[in-house]
C-alpha cells in the first residue's frame, strides 16, 4: 500500500527521480528492517495478540556481528495518546483511535510507535503520574483494546514501544497510599521520607523541576517526601531492592504482551545523594520565581547505570529496545548511557541536538560530530511533547513549510535512528494557551506567563479540515491549532508539494537506500555557514545530501574525489527544487531547499 501511494506521487511528478537505482544490495536491508525480529520464547507462547504475524517477522537472520538490530533501521513515531485520535468522541484520544490510524502510519513509513503513558492515572501530569503500571486508564480503553492495538500493529510490521515511568509514581498508587499511612508501613521505604531540617524547613534546598520545593510535608507522619516533579509524583526509592524488583516485573508484564521496548522516562533522576547535600545555587531566577540551581546531588548519579544494566538484561531476552530520556549536557554523559560494554541503553535520546534552536549548519555539524564520537548508535529527534514544536522553533514565520522540509531532509537522512513526533509530518504548529485560565498543564499555571506549560505542543492531530480537525466529534481537551484548515492529513495527501508528501518520499527513500540506512556520515564543505552537506557512503555508492538552510540562493561546489567518487554528476533521488540536475561541481540552491542524489564509485 505504501508503495502504491509512492508510485501515485511519482506519477503526479512532484520532483525528479524516484529511488529506483537505490535498491537494496545488502541482505540486511532487503526487507523492511522492522520485520526482522524473532520473538522471545515468552512472546511466542503469547495469546491471540501474537497470531497475526507477517511471514517476514518469522525470518530473522542468524545473529552475526554485521546483522543490524531492528531498531537501527526503524523510524520511530511518538504518539501522545490524548491527542492522536478520539474513537469514542469524548474529546480525548484513546487506544482504539490509535488502532484506527495504523494504516496511515504504515503508509507514512513508520516502523515503531512510542506511546506516552496510558496507564491508570489521576492525570495530574497527563499520564506521567501512574497509579497502576499493569493496566489501562479507562479514558484510553482497556487491556483488550491494547491487545487489539498490539495485534493490528504487528500485522502492519509496526512495533509498539511503551513509556515506563521509573522515577516516581502517582500519589494515588497503592504503594504510596500505603507508604504514607504510617512510618512502619510495608511500603514506607519505597519512597524517600525525611525529617525537616527544623520547624517548617524541608530537609534541604532541592527544587522541583516544575516549581517550588522538591519536598512536601505530610502531617500524617510528620515527615517530608521527595518529588523531583509535581508533589503528586513522589519519587521512588531506588536504593530499596523491592522497588527495582517491582519495576522489573512491570517490564515482563508488557514484554509478555508483545511490546518491543520502552522509552524510559526521566532516567537521570532515579537516584539522589543519600546524605542530602544542598545543591549549588546559580545566579538568577526561573519562571517559577525559584533560584536557578545546579542539580548536582539529585541528577545523573552513577547508581543509575546498574539499574539500566538490569533492565537491559531483560530487554535483550525479548530483542526489545530501550530508549532513554537522557538529558545529557556533554558527550561523556551520553557515552555512559550506552554503557561501557554497550550494555545499557540502545537509544539514549540526545537533546543537545534538539537544543540547536536555529538553522545553523555549523551547530548541527558540531552536534552530529559529537554524537558520532560517543561510539554508540545515534538517535535524532527535533521535537516531542515537552518541547515547542519544531515547526515554530526552526521556522522564521515566512517559510515555515520549506523549513519543515529542510529539517526533515536533515534528521531523517543522518546515520542513526530518528524519532518523529506526531503531527510534525504535516507541519503542526504550537498552539499555546492565550490566557492563564485556559492552561491545562499545571506547570504552565505556575510559570505563567514566562512558562506557558506544554499544552501548545500537545494539541489534537489534524486529520482533515472539518470540525475539530477530524480528531473528535466533541470539543477536544485542547484546542486545535489555527492552521488545521491548510495543514492536515487529508489536504496534504492531495498536494504533491505538501510537507506530508515530502515525508512520504523521504521515508520511502530511507527504507530503500542502503547508504541511508547503513552508510557512514561524511561531512562536506564544513566551513559553509549556510549549506549543510554530507555524504552517506556505503560500499560503492553514496547519497549526497545538500540542504540550504538560508533564505538566500546559494552556490555550492563538490569535489568528491577524496571520498573516492570521481563522477561530476549525481543521480537525483529527491529534491524540493524544480528543474534541478545533479551537476555537483557547481550547484545553485534555492532558499531553504533540499537536494539528495546518488553517486557511484
Ligand atoms: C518527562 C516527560 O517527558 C514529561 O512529560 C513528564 O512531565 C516528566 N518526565 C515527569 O514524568
Ligand atoms: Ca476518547
Amino acid at each position: 500500500m505504501r508503495k502504491l501511494i509512492f508510485v501515485l506521487f511519482l506519477l503526479v511528478g512532484i520532483c525528479a527521480c524516484p529511488a529506483a537505482g537505490a535498491q537494496s544490495e545488502s541482505p540486511t536491508t532487503q526487507s523492511k528492517p522492522s520485520a526482522m525480529q524473532s520473538k522471545s520464547p515468552a512472546t511466542q507462547s503469547k495469546s491471540s495478540t501474537m497470531k497475526a504475524k507477517s511471514s517476514a517477522t518469522q525470518s530473522k537472520p542468524a545473529a552475526t556481528a554485521d546483522v543490524r538490530h531492528w531498531w537501527q533501521n526503524a523510524v520511530f513515531y511518538e504518539i501522545y495518546p490524548r491527542s492522536f485520535a478520539d474513537s469514542n468522541n469524548d474529546g480525548i484520544g484513546d487506544l482504539n483511535g490509535i488502532t484506527s490510524k495504523l494504516d496511515y502510519l504504515h503508509e507514512l513509513g513508520v516502523d515503531a510507535i512510542w506511546i506516552t503513558p496510558f496507564f491508570p492515572s489521576p492525570q495530574v501530569d497527563f499520564g506521567y503520574d501512574v497509579s497502576d503500571y499493569e493496566n489501562i486508564d479507562p479514558i484510553y480503553g482497556s487491556l483488550a483494546d491494547f491487545n487489539q492495538l498490539q495485534a493490528a500493529a504487528q500485522q502492519r510490521d509496526i512495533r509498539v514501544v511503551l513509556d515506563l515511568v521509573l522515577n516516581h509514581t502517582s500519589d494515588q498508587h497503592q504503594w504510596f497510599i500505603d507508604s504514607r499511612s504510617s512510618r512502619n508501613s510495608k511500603h514506607r521505604d519505597w519512597y524517600i521520607w525525611r525529617d525537616g531540617k527544623g520547624p517548617n524547613q524541608p530537609p534541604n534546598d532541592w527544587l522541583s523541576l516544575f516549581g517550588g520545593p522538591a519536598w512536601t510535608f505530610d502531617p500524617k507522619t510528620n515527615q517530608y517526601y521527595y518529588h523531583f516533579f509535581y508533589p503528586q509524583q513522589p519519587d521512588l526509592n531506588w536504593r530499596n531492592p523491592a522497588v527495582k524488583d517491582a519495576m522489573f516485573d512491570v517490564t515482563h508484564f508488557w514484554y509478555d504482551r508483545g511490546v518491543a521496548g520502552f522509552r524510559l522516562d526521566a532516567v537521570d533522576t532515579l537516584f539522589e545523594d543519600p546524605k542530602l547535600h544542598d545543591n549549588p545555587i546559580l545566579p538568577g531566577k526561573n519562571a517559577f520565581g525559584d533560584a536557578n540551581m545546579e542539580d548536582q546531588y539529585n541528577r545523573n548519579l552513577p547508581e543509575i547505570h546498574e539499574v539500566l544494566k538490569g533492565l537491559r538484561k531483560i530487554a535483550d531476552k525479548y530483542d526489545a529496545v530501550l530508549i532513554g530520556e537522557t538529558w545529557t549536557t556533554n558527550i561523556d554523559q551520553l557515552k555512559n548511557y550506552y554503557g561501557a560494554n554497550k550494555d545499557e541503553l540502545e537509544l539514549p535520546m540526545d537533546f543537545m541536538f534538539t537544543m540547536v534552536d536555529k538553522l545553523s549548519p555549523t551547530e548541527f555539524r558540531k552536534q552530529i560530530a559529537a554524537l558520532n564520537s560517543a561510539g554508540g548508535w545515534p538517535v535524532y529527534l527535533i521535537g516531542n511533547h515537552d518541547i515547542e514544536r519544531s515547526y515554530n522553533r526552526y521556522g522564521d514565520g515566512k517559510h515555515n513549510d520549506a523549513i519543515a522540509k529542510v529539517m526533515a531532509g536533515m534528521y531523517l537522512t543522518l546515520r542513526g535512528t530518528p524519532i518523529m513526533y506526531y503531527g510534525e509530518e504535516i507541519g503542526m504548529q504550537n498552539n499555546d494557551p492565550k490566557t492563564k485560565a485556559e492552561v491545562k498543564d499545571p506547570k504552565g499555571k505556575l510559570g505563567w506567563p514566562q512558562d506557558k506549560g506544554r499544552d501548545g505542543e500537545r494539541t489534537p492531530m489534524q486529520w482533515n479540515d472539518k470540525v475539530n480537525a477530524g480528531f473528535s466529534k466533541t470539543r477536544p481537551w485542547l484546542p486545535v491549532a489555527d492552521n488545521y484548515r491548510t495543514h492536515n492529513v487529508a489536504s496534504e495527501l492531495k498536494d504533491p508539494n505538501s510537507i506530508l508528501v515530502f515525508y512520504h518520499r523521504l521515508l520511502e527513500l530511507r527504507h530503500t537506500t542502503p547508504a541511508l540506512l547503513e552508510g557512514d556520515y561524511v561531512a562536506l564543505n564544513e566551513t559553509d555557514p549556510n549549506v549543510m552537506s554530507y555524504l552517506r557512503s556505503y560500499k560503492d555508492k553514496a547519497v549526497l545530501v545538500v540542504i540550504n538552510m538560508s533564505a538566500e540562493p546559494q552556490q555550492v561546489r563538490f569535489d568528491l574525489a577524496p571520498q573516492g567518487f570521481s563522477a561530476s554528476e549525481a543521480k537525483t533521488l529527491l529534491t524540493t527544487m524544480s528543474g534541478m540536475t545533479g551537476q555537483i561541481r557547481e550547484m545553485t540552491l534555492e532558499p531553504f531547499s533540499v537536494y539528495m542524489g546518488e553517486v557511484s564509485r
